[in-house]
């Protein structure tokens, strides 16, 4: 066999903690499969002392995860810390600058520094493996980078925030509230305590950035992502959903388009009888359309040591057994620059709640805005009074629930007309525009 895979691995969280039990419990396995030893050597976490369920008792530990990345000993880095500047990042390039491969799980610091960091890691001849950043245990950056190569890929898109997608779920199953299915999610470990990142949508436009560069070839450009999160989302709006054959969904979808590149998150309302209306809980769900292959789904757990250490796993393997291959599938110099389509161009449908005061002539003086930018509706429908807990409007007027879906337009086209119907004084709050895929 051939010699020692020797790892320094910085983070023993969930996902490091899943990783050296994996590494513990199926040692000789992996070691076969990789045909080679594969062994950590030193560790670096916030607390040497911590009580864990894994024996470190022979590996060193290096306080400074900086340090740790150009130790002599090591031939892999695996980053667990994240974050996309700090020690994170300075580690990582400190290791590449050293020629150690890198493993990281880290989203946030490659949506930012991806192109750079790609570069560097070619220019020292190391690898830089990022399977578990992107849809925790799904191979999607296996598929994408070498199963997928001889096609074009023309969209990829899907669920890739499990918190996101366990709030959506339970909210529809139970009819209750964002923040009440929030807590329990926080009570119960699936929510971080700052859950911000996963709820706001950057966690998902993270991710969707990485897929963007391996799917298009195109350098990552996190900035140029739309982002919106599930905050805004009701059980009126989840009912409405339902009761017109949708179920509500935060999306990550990334387009190639004639104007450029169309990267965005939002809540979306796909059919109900579609494959990713149906991934429920925890679980994501990555789909590419590429043009040989046609479409490819892939399903499974989003999150969570086990699955991401499977992921981390993989790529440690990948370079145990020599193959090094680009970050994003091309070489760095040949990621090309980003070109961002327009997001107001885009079109589909819309589905729009108002909370309108209920009074003669808001009903047609909306229907009027509508026509007046071009906008044909599928649907109006004011709903009945029990959908909407607050009939009190802000003047303390009787209030009413109007729901709208239009027939394909332009983003720009709603924007506009939302505006319109803001200024005219009918509504009490702020519309509710939910675009719909048909996917
Ligand atoms: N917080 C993420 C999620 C997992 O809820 O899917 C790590 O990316």
């Amino acid at each position: 066999m051939a010699d020692r895979l020797k790892l320094g691995l910085a983070g023993i969280g969930t996902v490091g903690g899943g990783l050296l039990r994996l590494l513990e419990a199926r040692e000789a396995v992996l070691d076969a499969r990789a045909s080679r030893p594969i062994e950590v050597v030193a560790v670096s976490a916030r607390s040497r002392r911590k009580k864990r369920s894994v024996d470190l008792s022979g590996v060193r530990f290096v306080a400074d995860p900086v340090a740790l990345a150009t130790d002599p000993e090591i031939d892999v880095f695996v980053e667990l810390i994240g974050g996309e500047e700090g020690v994170a990042k300075d580690a990582v390039e400190a290791a590449l600058r050293a020629g150690k491969h890198v493993v990281t799980a880290n989203k946030a610091l490659l949506a930012h520094h991806g192109a750079a960091l790609a570069a560097l890691a070619e220019k020292h001849g190391a690898a830089l493996n990022f399977e578990a950043a992107v849809a925790g245990g799904i191979p999607v950056v296996k598929v994408i980078r070498e199963g997928l190569q001889g096609n074009d890929i023309t969209r990829v898109y899907g669920i890739l925030n499990g918190t996101c997608n366990y709030i959506l779920t339970r909210m529809e199953r139970d009819g209750r509230s964002f923040a009440d299915v929030l807590k329990e999610a926080q009570e119960q470990g699936y929510a971080e305590a700052d859950p911000t990142f996963d709820i706001g949508g950057f966690d998902t436009a993270h991710k969707l950035a990485l897929l963007t560069s391996l799917a298009f070839s195109t350098r990552t450009k996190f900035d140029a992502v739309y982002v919106e999160g599930i905050e805004t989302i009701t059980p009126a709006d989840i009912e409405a959903a339902d009761d017109l054959g949708y179920r509500i969904k935060l999306l990550g979808v990334a387009l190639r388009t004639d104007s450029g590149i169309e990267q965005r998150v939002h809540p979306t309302m796909v059919p109900k009888d579609t494959a990713i209306a149906n991934v429920d809980g925890v679980s994501n769900c990555v789909a590419i359309d590429g043009d040989y292959v046609g479409d490819v789904m892939l399903i499974g757990p989003g999150a969570g040591g086990g699955p991401t250490a499977s992921a981390v796993m993989s790529d440690i393997i990948d370079i145990a057994r020599g193959g090094i291959l680009p970050t994003f599938g091309i070489k760095a110099k040949h990621l090309r620059p980003y070109k961002k389509a327009q997001m107001r161009a885009h079109e589909g449908g819309y589905y729009i709640r108002l909370s309108v005061y209920d009074r003669s002539g808001a009903f047609a003086a909306i229907a009027q805005r509508m026509a007046t930018h071009g906008i044909s509706l599928e649907s109006i429908v004011q709903r009945r009074p029990e959908a909407d807990p607050g009939r009190k409007g802000r003047r303390g007027r009787d209030k009413a629930t109007v729901v709208m879906v239009t027939h394909e337009t332009t983003e720009a086209a709603v924007r506009k007309a939302l505006a319109a119907i803001e200024r005219d004084g009918h509504v009490d709050a702020k519309p509710q525009m939910i675009r719909i895929e048909k996917l």
